[in-house]
């Protein structure tokens, strides 16, 4: 049974094949209204939630399918000390797929271990978020058209940004990347991100604190919310939270045509003012990561024989 726990579960070329099927829903929506009739996905998410289980939920209806969801640990059994892989194992009698969000790292994966059905990995804590990943290679296809040779700076929580260790794995399989890992040195990218994805693909990458030297050289910019309920203490946070906030000033020493991406939700390190920039693609981000987890879940049901 095939689960996505990490984006490199997908090739480039399921890639490719996802981002063309997102377009074509785009172009086509009726075309795909009843492919998951009769089908069930659960959302599980034991950790809050606001984009990616209502984007998994509107996609199933979308494709005519059921939604049935458990929003918040504390409304199901976990609160009575049950393991991940026994609710598992009972949710899959109720349902065709499964889409997890969990506090612990490596949770998704025991998930897939114990399923019947296919999970989907919406996040397992600090460590990597695949579907935000196909929402911002979509966004990253339709606004620079293409996913090679392009410079992107990750600016924010590179430590416990899951996002952030996603996207950057998903991007260095292509030819001519170029990170810049804008951090401060408390939150710098983790070194097994870059021992298991960047230094075998030979990606080229620099580390600075300054967002604003880096900002000429982008065609893409990834701003992340500096991760709270990771940290171990509140001071530590505190002083870290406003580090980088971008600003329509700043923007000023950008590209005219870099893009600033977010997987939101934004706290204040992107200023409303930049809203209204048309390099701005963070609310285009939470659409196209329904399209992109439509196509993921057709995906997945048709290789599991249900579609
Ligand atoms: C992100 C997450 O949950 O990792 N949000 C999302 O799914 N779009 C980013 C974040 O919470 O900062």
């Amino acid at each position: 049974m095939r689960s996505i726990i990490d984006v490199l579960d997908l090739s480039t070329e399921e890639i490719e094949e996802l981002t063309a099927c997102a377009q074509d829903i785009i172009a086509n929506p009726d075309a795909y209204a009843d492919v998951c009739a009769r089908k069930k996905l659960a959302t599980l998410f034991f950790e809050p939630s606001t984009r990616t289980r209502m984007s998994f939920e509107a996609a199933m209806y979308e494709l005519g399918g059921h939604v049935i969801t458990m929003a918040g640990a504390a409304s199901s059994s976990a609160a009575k000390g049950e393991s991940v892989a026994d609710t598992i194992k009972t949710v899959c009698n109720y349902v065709d797929i499964i889409a997890m969000r969990h506090p612990k790292e490596g949770a998704a994966l025991v998930a897939a271990n114990n399923a019947t059905v296919p999970v989907i990995n919406a996040g397992d804590g600090g460590h990597c978020h695949p579907t935000q990943t196909l929402a911002d290679l979509l966004t990253i296809k339709l606004e620079k058209k293409r996913f090679d040779n392009l410079t992107i700076g990750f600016c924010g929580d590179l430590k416990f940004g899951r996002t952030v260790h996603s996207l950057a794995a998903a991007m260095a399989r292509y030819p001519g990347t170029k990170l810049v890992l804008i951090s401060p040195e408390e939150l710098k990218l983790p070194s097994y991100v870059k021992r298991n994805a960047l230094n075998p693909a030979g990606v080229k990458y620099t580390q600075t604190t300054d967002l604003e030297e880096a900002l000429p050289e982008l065609d893409i910019l990834y701003m992340t919310r500096v991760q709270r309920e990771r940290f171990f203490n509140e001071e530590d946070y505190l002083r870290l939270k406003d580090r980088y906030i971008l600003t329509a000033e700043k923007m000023k020493k950008a590209p005219e045509d870099m893009i600033v991406m977010h997987p939101l939700p934004r706290v204040n390190e992107i200023s409303v003012a930049v809203d209204d920039d048309p390099r701005a693609c963070y609310f285009k981000q939470v659409l196209n990561g329904k399209y992109m987890r439509m196509a993921l879940i057709m995906k997945l049901l048709k290789e599991a024989g249900k579609i």
